[in-house]
């Protein structure tokens, strides 16, 4: 799980976060079409990310093909009586590689905080799942001038107690909550901008070697016609997709434009 090498030498990941959406039968066709075209795309890492409840049946269908399994949240104690929560062993025993944690989703609306999501971070860690950590500022933040000590706030919070070497090996997906969902995205050089400033403060933290190894994703309203040009800037290393990841044809070009972009970058 540790890595070794720059961020840009790494495939483009490119998550699809179905949130709290789609029947047995719909997760079952739509990975089966990720799957076909991921077959066709080994230059990215594919990830999909349904609740809870479909990750058995989502499972058989990506299981011995390159499509990975992530979950959208855990808890951070192994178990317990902890009544509707599910634990790091849960998710490893699912088959999930990655787990999300931190979504503005979960902080906005079931109170997460910044040192809940840091326990999760370190358990899903112990447990060989990588975390997703997102972080994000709202647009009373951004209007204010506060983006960065917000997601500086987020991210020194989220790593606490972590050695380099644990954080690199972790994904950061930069949120901004006003994009999320919205139709509204960051511009591709306000998302290089918020990317830049986490690589640097990664690299101050911990070091030359961590830091371009870090492996930043860029989520909210990621669609075919932006994918691209999001791609393109010099720290976005892959999307976390919503709402465009429930179609295939839409996530599959995403997927696409990063590989394109990624190419032209390297
Ligand atoms: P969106 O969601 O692509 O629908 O904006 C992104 C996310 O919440 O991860």
């Amino acid at each position: 799980m540790e890595k070794t090498m720059s961020s840009q030498a790494k495939p483009p990941l490119v998550a699809g976060n179905w949130k709290m959406h789609l029947t047995a039968e719909e997760a079952k066709r739509l990975a089966s079409q990720v799957v076909k075209a991921g077959l066709e795309m080994p230059e990215a890492e594919i990830v999909l990310i349904p609740p809870f409840s479909l990750l058995g049946a989502v499972r058989k269908v990506v299981c011995d093909s390159p499509v990975q399994l992530g979950a959208q949240n855990m808890h951070w104690e192994d178990k317990g009586a902890f009544t509707g929560e599910v634990s790091p062993p849960h998710l490893a025993d699912a088959g999930c590689r990655y787990v999300v944690l931190g979504h503005s989703e979960r902080r906005q609306l079931f109170g997460e905080t910044d040192a809940g999501v840091n326990k999760k971070i370190k358990a899903a860690l112990r447990h060989e799942l990588t975390p997703i950590f997102c972080l994000g500022e709202t647009l009373p933040e951004r209007e204010g001038g506060r983006t960065m000590s917000r997601v500086g706030g987020q991210l020194e919070a989220g790593l606490e107690g972590l050695e380099g070497k644990k954080v690199g090996a972790i994904v950061i997906a930069y949120e901004p909550v006003w994009a999320i969902g919205t139709g509204k995205t960051a511009t591709p050089a306000q998302a290089q901008e918020v990317h830049a400033f986490i690589r640097e403060r990664i690299k101050e933290k911990y070091g030359n070697e961590v830091s371009p190894c870090a492996i930043i994703l860029y989520g909210g309203s990621v669609k075919p016609d932006n994918a691209f040009s999001l791609f393109r800037e010099k720290d976005i290393d892959g999307f976390l997709v919503g709402g465009a990841s429930l179609e295939a044809v839409s996530f599959i070009q995403i997927t696409k434009e990063a590989i394109r972009a990624h190419k032209e970058k390297t």
